[in-house]
């Protein structure tokens, strides 16, 4: 457990000396407590973008970003890509601690169990446009999900939750699979209880009537990988957005789309598509260097996609484990991707260029990603989709936390700095159109 106001911090202000609390995380880390700092100064704190704020206390999941660890629930990613499934990990970030061979399997069938998307919310498909993005039909499904499927709100009962959180995992794979078949205008593949978590997505995604797929072990192992790496993050920004709308006391469907509609941005999990589409930008220039330049230039907006992380000053850990399973695969699959060349040699570049090393600048989760995605046959277009199923056992994790832990609705203060009641003068009575009618 943390440790809680043992040590204080003195804050001088206005010839007072103010003390705050300071609380020790059990990994060592120290957090300043000002919730009374308004009450007994007037002052709130500034932090835009939250960097410096820890929103909550946390027992899901820690990371060292000065290190390069990430561990779910204490467990290193390193030893859950060697050792567990997708399934158990979502358990395990859900439930606190890995399941016995008896949870394992009521989780699994609790999630085939709920893996069907209600027949009327299938036609929803056909009214989307040809093209649509599949991480909006996605962030539109989930947030339907809560009018086809009531009693989600936090007051309902932990049998119902326990079904609402396994349903969303389970069913918003089978709507990133319709919405893909829906994209192609191929028959939509129902789930089969007989397949695991990965197998069964793979199978909606890639079987057709006229082509029966072959489910290649491989596939499945690495997808395994690829979603255990991207469970969760502790308070990243679509997390954030499922904690803040959360607090509200929306349904769960309600926040979970919200946590896609965040993923989906280039910043954040649309960054997998974005780097795929710089990276055969700069393939077709031909001239790495010339974007190496536009990256460090403060007066050109372009950035070096899949590059940098608001915590990791180092490498990221799980892009570590996704390179090394990207040249693995491509090899021993006979594939050649120039891409990859160029995105090595981009790595290269900017690791020894003084910017990047200066602002500890380093490959994230996004950068190699892709690559590997689009060798295991996945269209670019998917790519966040993926990401947002890999995320979902951590978004549900932390709604669950959160709902269990407090009733606070998320409502940060600012500091006004716009006209004042003075400056207004007599505008008001000048330009106002009084009653307009
Ligand atoms: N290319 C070039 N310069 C960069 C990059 C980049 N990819 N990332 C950061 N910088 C520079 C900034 O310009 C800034 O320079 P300055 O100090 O001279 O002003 C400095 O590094 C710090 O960057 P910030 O934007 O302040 O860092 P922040 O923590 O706010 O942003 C972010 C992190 C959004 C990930 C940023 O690094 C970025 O835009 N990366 C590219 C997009 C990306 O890959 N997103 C995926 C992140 S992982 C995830 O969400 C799943």
């Amino acid at each position: 457990m943390a440790e809680e106001n043992k040590k204080f911090a003195v804050l001088k202000f206005e010839g007072r000396e103010i003390e705050l609390p300071v609380v020790t995380g059990t990994e060592g880390d120290k957090a300043l407590d000002i919730q009374t700092l308004r009450r007994s100064t007037g002052l709130v704190t500034i932090d835009p973008g939250f960097a410096n704020t820890a929103s909550c206390r946390s027992q899901i999941t820690y990371i060292d970003g000065e290190k390069g660890v990430l561990r779910y629930r204490g467990i290193p990613i390193e030893e859950l890509v060697k050792k567990s499934t997708f399934v158990d990990v979502a358990y395990l970030l859900v439930h606190g601690t890995l399941p016995t061979e008896q949870e394992r399997l009521d989780f699994s069938s609790m999630l085939n169990l709920n893996s069907l998307v209600h027949e009327d919310m299938r036609r929803f498909f056909d009214h989307f446009p040809q093209g649509a993005h599949p991480m909006h039909i996605l962030s539109t499904m989930i947030n339907a999900m809560a009018a086809f499927y009531p009693n989600v709100d936090i007051n309902t009962t932990i049998a119902n939750i326990e079904q609402s959180c396994a349903r969303v995992i389970s069913i918003v794979r089978t709507i990133a699979a319709f919405a893909y078949k829906k994209s192609i205008g191929e028959p939509l593949v129902y789930p089969r209880h007989d397949l695991s978590y990965c197998a069964n997505f793979l199978n909606m995604m890639f079987d057709s009537p006229v082509r029966p797929y072959h489910i290649s072990p491989e596939a499945v192992r690495l997808l395994n990988i690829l979603f255990i790496l991207h469970a969760d993050h502790e308070q990243n920004c679509s997390t954030s957005a499922v904690r803040v709308i959360g607090s509200a006391q929306v349904n769960l469907y309600a926040t979970i789309s919200a946590g896609t509609s965040a993923l989906s941005g280039p910043l954040h999990g649309g960054a997998n598509q974005a780097v795929i589409e710089q990276l055969k930008m700069i393939y077709k220039d031909g001239d790495i260097h010339k974007f190496i330049k536009m990256a460090k230039d403060k007066n050109n907006p372009f950035r070096l996609m899949g590059f940098g992380h608001r915590v990791y000053k180092s490498y990221d850990p799980r892009a570590v484990i996704i390179r090394k399973e990207c040249e693995r695969f491509l090899a021993r699959s006979g594939i050649t991707d120039p891409l990859l060349d160029v995105a090595r040699k981009l790595e290269e570049i900017a690791l020894k260029d003084e910017y990047f090393v200066e602002r500890n600048l380093y490959p994230n989760v996004d950068f190699y990603t892709g690559i590997l995605y689009r060798a295991m046959g996945i269209p670019e277009n998917m790519f966040t989709v993926m990401f947002a199923l890999a995320r979902l056992p951590g978004w549900v994790a932390h709604w669950r936390e959160m709902i269990g832990d407090s009733t606070k609705i998320v409502r940060p203060r600012q500091l006004y700095i716009g006209r004042t009641i003075q400056e207004i003068g007599e505008e008001l009575e000048t330009r106002s159109s009084r009653f307009l009618l």
